[in-house]
């Protein structure tokens, strides 16, 4: 047997990293995690855990004291349509994640990782391919002329670039993919960074039969939701590969919003009523366009969203059953969440400059 690999995974403390640390450590890895904390939902699996703040250089530099065979960069400040999209987080958005990256790609270039993983987004595609809900393009050629339609989508291709930067001048092995609403067990459920399924398995399990949920617009707008497992198979089987991307890692089975709140309704055996109400929306229409990830990987996800949401509603139900036992069940907003920005409990200094 030769040396196991190390691996470094930044935002391991987060709901992606978490999951891929342990499926990291089931393939014999040797892993080093790093976050502003640790995981929330599981004891971390990692060799080697460092609270830290990647807006610092200095951090960034302690936790890449050796030449990786594989880093993994998923830190970013980041949540749902009700953190990304209403504007107010804009400027800790754009600046945190683009010093994460400016970090690390540069000290990973730098001791010479040898190949390293950037996730980027969905968020990236132009925003008037995806105003028909019905025939989104979220082909990967499809990126220019460049229009996200937030900062968040901004930064993530700001960052793609700068990857790809590094790999033509500094020959980095970089591996990018586009991430498309990756769900799952041990994901932010509540407090205002929660994505859509999420946010609908918690409303669900917390309404009785018969009650009633709130949905922020028609609910005709289409999505296309991945499942943690198939995600995870997808960024392993990148790194392997000899293709840079970026490739899209999403699933292909588009559906509306209505639909995805009545598909966990099914899961949950409760009928309940849809009070449509004003928020913060996003694109109209967006689905994953799997051709590139088939052809250059011969693979591409195929769990059903139904079987990703039964894992998910029996995870997240849980966690409503045991918060109300324990009385403190509460619904919280965005404002709850602007903490993430603020000091770390930190072993190293935070940057301080936000
Ligand atoms: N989940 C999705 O649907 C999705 C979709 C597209 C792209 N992505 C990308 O995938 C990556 C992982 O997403 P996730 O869903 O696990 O998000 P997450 O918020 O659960 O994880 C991100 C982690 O980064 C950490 N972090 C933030 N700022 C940091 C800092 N300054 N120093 C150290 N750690 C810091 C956070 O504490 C968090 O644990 C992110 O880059 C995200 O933008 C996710």
């Amino acid at each position: 047997m030769g040396t196991p690999k190390d691996a470094l995974v930044c935002g391991a403390g987060g709901f992606i990293g978490g999951h891929l640390v342990k499926k990291l450590k089931k393939e014999g890895y040797w892993v080093r995690g790093v976050d502003l904390k640790l995981p929330e939902f599981s004891e971390t699996e990692a060799d080697d855990f460092v609270i830290g703040d990647l807006r610092n250089p200095q951090v960034c530099r302690k936790v890449t004291d050796r030449p990786f065979d594989e880093v993994y960069q998923l830190a970013a400040d980041m949540g749902g349509a009700g953190f990304i999209f209403t504007g107010e987080h804009d400027s800790e958005v754009m600046h945190n994640s683009a010093m994460i990256n400016l970090n690390m790609v540069d000290i990973c270039s730098k001791m010479r990782v040898k190949k390293m993983f950037y996730s980027s987004s969905a968020c990236i595609y132009p925003e008037y391919n995806q105003t028909d809900a019905d025939n989104p393009k979220c082909s990967e050629e499809s990126v220019y002329p460049a229009a996200p339609d937030s900062e968040y989508g901004w930064e993530k291709l700001f960052s793609e670039r700068m990857y790809l930067a590094y790999y033509r001048n500094a020959g980095l092995e970089v591996r990018i993919a586009r991430f498309h609403n990756i769900f799952g067990p041990e994901g932010t459920w509540q407090g205002g960074r929660e994505k859509a399924p999420a946010a609908f398995c918690r409303k669900i399990a917390e309404t009785p039969d018969g009650g009633e949920i709130e949905m922020w617009g028609d609910g005709k707008q289409t999505r296309s939701f991945l499942y943690i497992d198939e995600c995870l198979e997808g960024v392993r089987r990148l790194m392997d590969s000899d293709f840079t991307g970026p490739v899209n890692i999403g699933s292909e089975e588009m559906i509306t919003i209505n639909g995805l709140a009545e598909m966990i309704m099914g899961i949950a055996g409760k009928s309940i009523s849809i009070k449509h109400i004003k928020g913060p929306l996003g694109v109209r229409g967006r689905n994953s366009d799997n051709k590139l990830i088939n052809e250059k990987l011969g693979w591409k996800p195929s769990l059903s969203l139904e079987v990703g949401l039964e894992h998910t509603y029996k995870w997240i139900n849980k966690q409503v059953q045991r918060a109300s036992s324990a009385g403190h069940i509460s619904i919280k907003t965005t404002e709850d969440s602007k903490g993430l920005g603020k000091t770390p409990s930190a072993d190293i200094l935070p940057a301080g400059n936000k």
